[in-house]
């Protein structure tokens, strides 16, 4: 077997030992050209450099907040929540760190936006943020860093975030106890009396996702310096539900680890239910 190594350094070797396995005469006179010139020590840098991308975590370097929330202001105007969220972050990364930021096409995650493609289903800010959190840590800390992001967002009144030049200058705040765009966008279109397809309620989303991005960025920072702490739990009223419709409950029928509410949506539990209002 040949080694990675011999594959960079031994271009010449490898492209013969190829062309005498798949006895391709065809590549032969192809491994004699190459056989002339040794490899670039750019082009074994470069190499190397794709391999190590392959890996996850990818670098991190502190990011300043309010940077990485005007950034994903900017990128919801561009491409949506989803990818505003991410870009804010990768975009921040890529102008600190470079490669192999450089190499991610953030513009993917605009599949994300609206619930994914207006679907309603999950916030794309928070999609965005996930995706972000994923790239950036390891396996000890991500689903901490995700929970208390998606508890943070369920529980808080957003948007939080006031960016610098605003298309306009207040925004009302509402608290969705969901990450679901569709409760998410409807709780606040009610709390503002704007419509869910309005300038402002884009705007409105738009400090979503730099409130989602600047989080996102303090709890990275915090991460990196090992000092992170989730700040959100999950309600008693859910841990509730969950001891019987969790995981080894009696009624284990229910695939949720952890949500803000279940009586948002389940207003009509029969009398005797445990948790009826
Ligand atoms: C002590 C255990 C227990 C707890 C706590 C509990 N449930 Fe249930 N739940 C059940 C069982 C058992 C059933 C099935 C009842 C049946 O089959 O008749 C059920 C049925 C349901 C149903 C089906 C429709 C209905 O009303 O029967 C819903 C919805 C539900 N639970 C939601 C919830 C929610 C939301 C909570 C928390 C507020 C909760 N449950 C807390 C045991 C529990
Ligand atoms: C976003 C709305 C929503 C939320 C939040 C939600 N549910 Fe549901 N749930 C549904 C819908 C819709 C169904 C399927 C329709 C139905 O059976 O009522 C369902 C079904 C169920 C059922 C089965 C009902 C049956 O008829 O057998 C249970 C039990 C249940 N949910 C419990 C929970 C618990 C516990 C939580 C909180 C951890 C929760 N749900 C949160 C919407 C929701």
């Amino acid at each position: 077997m040949t080694t990675r190594r011999q594959v960079l350094t031994g271009a010449g070797g490898l492209v013969l030992s190829v062309a005498a396995a798949s006895g391709a005469m065809g590549l032969v006179s192809c491994a004699a050209t190459q056989q002339k010139e040794a490899p670039t020590p750019q082009a074994v840098a470069q190499l190397q450099q794709a391999a190590d991308a392959q890996q996850l975590p990818w670098p991190y370097k502190a990011l300043d907040p309010v940077a990485t929330a005007e950034r994903g202001y900017k990128a919801y105007y561009d491409g949506g929540c989803m990818y505003g969220a991410f870009e804010a972050i990768i975009g921040e990364l890529r102008a600190a760190v470079g490669a192999p930021y450089n190499t991610l096409p953030t513009k993917m995650m605009a599949y994300g936006k609206a619930g994914v493609n207006g679907w309603g289903t999950l916030c794309g800010a928070l999609n965005g943020g996930a995706a972000a959190i994923y790239v950036v840590s390891d396996d000890k800390t991500r689903d901490q860093l995700i929970d208390e992001l998606y508890s943070w967002y369920s529980q808080e009144a957003m948007p939080q975030y006031t960016p610098k030049n605003p298309k306009f200058q207040k925004i009302a705040t509402s608290t969705s106890e969901s990450p679901l765009c569709h409760i998410s966008v409807t709780k606040w279109c009610n709390a503002s009396g704007f419509a869910a397809l309005s300038p402002e309620r884009a705007e409105r989303c738009a400090w979503v996702t730099a409130s989602v991005a600047k989080y996102v960025a303090e709890m990275l920072n915090s991460n990196a310096q090992a000092s992170f702490k989730a700040a959100h739990t999950i309600p008693a009223a859910v841990t509730q539900c969950l001891a019987c419709h969790g995981k080894g409950g009696a009624k284990e029928n229910v695939h949720a680890s952890r949500m803000t509410s279940c009586t948002q949506c389940h207003t009509d539990l029969g009398p005797k239910h445990p948790g009826s209002r």
